[in-house]
């Protein structure tokens, strides 16, 4: 009887197809030692023929059998190593895939949206009035955000007890003694700064942040900004000072705004006024306060109110801002909305 016909050929030749279509079929590196191990193992058909091998009578035909199970067994491992290495490839694809980014998706989006950042409102603003008062011979000074009882209060003629410090809601810091450095309430201290250090002449403007314990509203934060002028010259009168704010008015907001002086009290000017303007509505709304420089301020800051007068004032940037584009809610300024923000560039 041939190698080819015996029965053990036959064997062997159905164990390496059943081997090589599960070796085929095994999904995972794990799965497929499970297979080969069954297939060249010592329970699998192969060692099983391998072991009867001493049975076979006949000297050629148990070396042509066994030559066929050591093929045979050479065959699986040739297919497991490929198998192995398509694998191995299939799950470094799948990893690469499960990584990507779609840089494009990004780029059609960033298209779309036109993501380009922009000015905030009020930051346009500052630059805006910065503008107008350079134009009209102002010089630009800052002042800290943390202030000294004595430069937001005391030197600005509100004495410690003073009734009118509760004009402003204050935000004290933890300092020795307590209740002597402040969140400045408003950028009038920085006045004090300005006189002390500048000799004068002085035109200066002075835009910041201000604190205040405030509720939020439609026209209050308690964290708002605010522009400050100051100007200290030889007979300096309050017409100079109407003149320089309707000039301003006219600047900033346009021809067709109208603004108007409202009687007043301010503790550190003399006489004191609130400068409002008319919205396209007709009705009036504040903006800030102004008047002449109350002589124990020009004292307090080492002036001499015999030789030197002026006039100062502070306006709400925010509701500045908030007027001229037609905005309903100061709040909505800081709602971090892009869809409002992009509105306004
Ligand atoms: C002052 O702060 C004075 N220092 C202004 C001043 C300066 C008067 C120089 C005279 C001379 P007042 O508290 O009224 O004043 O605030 C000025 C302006 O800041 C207000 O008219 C308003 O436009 C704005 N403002 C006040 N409180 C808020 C707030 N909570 N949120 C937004 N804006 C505010």
């Amino acid at each position: 009887m041939s190698a080819q016909n015996n029965p053990q050929s036959a064997a062997i030749e159905s164990a390496v197809a059943e081997a090589v279509a599960q070796i085929a079929a095994a999904v995972s590196v794990e799965d497929l030692r499970v297979v080969v191990n069954a297939a060249t193992g010592k329970k699998g058909q192969l060692a099983a023929i391998k072991a009867g091998l001493g049975k076979i009578t006949d000297v050629e035909e148990r070396k042509t059998v066994g030559q066929a199970v050591n093929d045979a067994l050479i065959l699986v491992q040739q297919a497991a190593e490929s198998r192995t290495t398509d694998l191995k490839r299939e799950s470094f694809a799948g990893a690469i895939a499960a990584d990507r980014v779609d840089m494009s998706e990004l780029a059609l989006g960033a298209a779309a949206s036109n993501r380009r950042g922009r000015m905030h409102l009020v930051t346009q603003s500052i630059e805006r009035l910065e503008d107008v008062f350079v134009g009209l011979g102002f010089q630009i000074a800052e002042g800290p955000e943390v202030e000294t009882d004595f430069h937001n209060f005391e030197a600005l003629n509100m004495p410690p007890s003073h009734p009118a410090r509760s004009m402003w809601d204050t935000l004290f810091i933890d300092a020795d003694p307590q209740g002597s450095v402040v969140l400045r309430t408003h950028t009038s201290p920085v006045q004090i700064r300005v006189m002390q250090d500048w000799p004068p002449p002085i035109y200066a403007i002075m835009p910041g942040r201000v604190f205040r314990k405030e509720t939020p509203d439609a026209t209050h934060m308690p964290v708002f900004y605010q522009i400050e002028g100051l100007v200290i010259d030889r007979n300096i009168t309050f017409a100079d000072l109407a003149g320089t704010i309707e000039a301003f008015t006219k600047a900033f907001f346009g021809d067709d705004f109208t603004s108007r002086l409202r009687p007043s009290y301010f503790p550190f000017t003399e006489p004191s006024a609130e400068f409002d303007i008319r919205r396209h509505d007709g009705s009036w709304i504040e903006l800030g306060g102004c008047g002449m420089v109350h002589p124990r301020v020009l004292t307090a800051a080492g002036l001499d109110p015999e030789e030197w007068s002026g006039f100062a004032f502070g306006f709400g940037i925010d509701r500045m801002a908030k007027e001229r584009h037609g905005v309903e809610d100061i709040r909505e300024m800081y709602s971090n909305d892009v869809r409002f923000i992009e509105q306004f560039s």
